[in-house]
């Protein structure tokens, strides 16, 4: 009976200080077939009848009380961090495999095209100051795209959040003398209320190519080149007169319809073509910013925007698509 006390004892202190790793072992130690109280209760045999009665009752408790521990002890191992029994007979979840973001294929797109025709990528601040974002690029003091309505100033500084990637035009010139071939992809911030065709954040792809003797038709043979690549070898171009602080001529690049090919629909509202970007020679006055030999050096630029790029080139109609990370519309848009 002393045994058993002693016994009883050790193997509650051994049990208090295992760690759980260790309770296995523990169990085939004490309750297994060669274990310390199987052992006992079979060693009752050659005991006298009144004496085995009573340890025969004591080491079955003991094994009923250590049995009891490791019954817990599972009952514990089975909880989940969270208190709740795991179910492990449930189904494993699936893996969704990812998709790549309709802007960010376009933009993989238009980065490899130009990649092709020998451009290299440049990339600027998001957060700029007004002489990158306007003043350099010849946007008068009085232009309206420098109204508080328009631009995220940062209070009480002259930052601002860039309006378009034409700044990296400037940084890029101040780094590099031409010859320049550079496009720079990023993200642009306006106030603008979000609605089918706006969003305050939105990415463009500024272009810019520098030399001796570049012409518009250096110009218009890029750029028909890219819109042949990325909407296909179909798709005419058209250039209009526009305006821009930053070139001279400007233009706006058409494309002939990718939904009717020019015949007349509703999204290019029976024009036959789209307005796909803006684009034009650099202005000489922007040279002279960064210290440019104007009698020496022409060059052109554009900026386009990624999502109305995408929106054509995928079919979507309304740019709230495109932020709202509903996982139907992504996993459907791209066939
Ligand atoms: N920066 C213009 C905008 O955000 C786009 C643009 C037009 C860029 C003509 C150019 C350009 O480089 O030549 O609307």
């Amino acid at each position: 009976m002393r045994d058993i006390k002693d016994l009883r004892e050790e193997i509650l202190i051994s049990l208090k200080n295992a760690s759980s790793n260790e309770y296995e072992a523990l169990k085939i130690k004490y309750l297994g077939r060669k274990g310390v109280i199987t052992s006992i209760l079979r060693g009752l045999k050659g005991v006298p009848k009144e004496e085995r009665k009573i340890i025969g009752m004591e080491a079955n408790k003991l094994k009923k009380e250590i049995e009891e521990f490791f019954k817990q002890h599972k009952v514990e191992r089975a909880k989940s961090s969270s208190g709740k029994f795991r179910d492990y007979t449930l189904p494993g979840r699936k893996n969704l495999p990812g998709a790549v973001h309709p802007v960010s294929r376009a933009l993989d797109e238009i980065i490899n095209i130009f990649m092709r025709l020998g451009f290299s990528i440049e990339y600027g601040p998001e957060i700029e100051s007004d002489y990158y974002n306007f003043e350099a690029l010849n946007i008068p003091k009085h232009h309206p795209s420098r109204d508080m309505q328009d631009t995220f100033y940062i209070a009480e500084s002259d930052k601002l959040l860039r309006t378009h990637t034409s700044p990296v035009q400037i940084r890029t010139m101040e780094r590099q003398k031409p010859p320049i071939r550079v496009i720079a992809p990023g993200r642009c911030y306006r106030k603008d209320e979000i609605d089918p065709s706006h969003s305050p954040v939105f990415h463009q792809v500024e272009g810019l190519y520098v030399d001796e003797n570049v012409t518009f038709a250096d110009l218009k043979g890029i750029l028909s080149a890219f819109a042949g690549d990325f909407f296909g070898p179909d798709t005419k171009t058209r250039f209009t007169p526009s305006f821009f602080p930053f070139t001279e001529p400007s233009s706006e690049m058409y494309v002939s319809c990718v939904f009717c090919g020019g015949k007349g629909c509703n999204v290019c509202q029976y024009t036959g073509w789209l307005e796909v970007l803006g684009c034009g020679l650099v202005n000489p006055k922007v040279f002279e910013y960064v210290g440019y030999d104007t009698e020496k050096y022409s060059g052109f630029a554009f900026g386009l925007g990624v999502e109305r790029f995408a929106m054509l080139k995928y079919g979507i109609d309304d740019m709230r698509l495109l932020y709202e990370n509903n996982i139907e519309f992504l996993k459907g848009v791209i066939k």
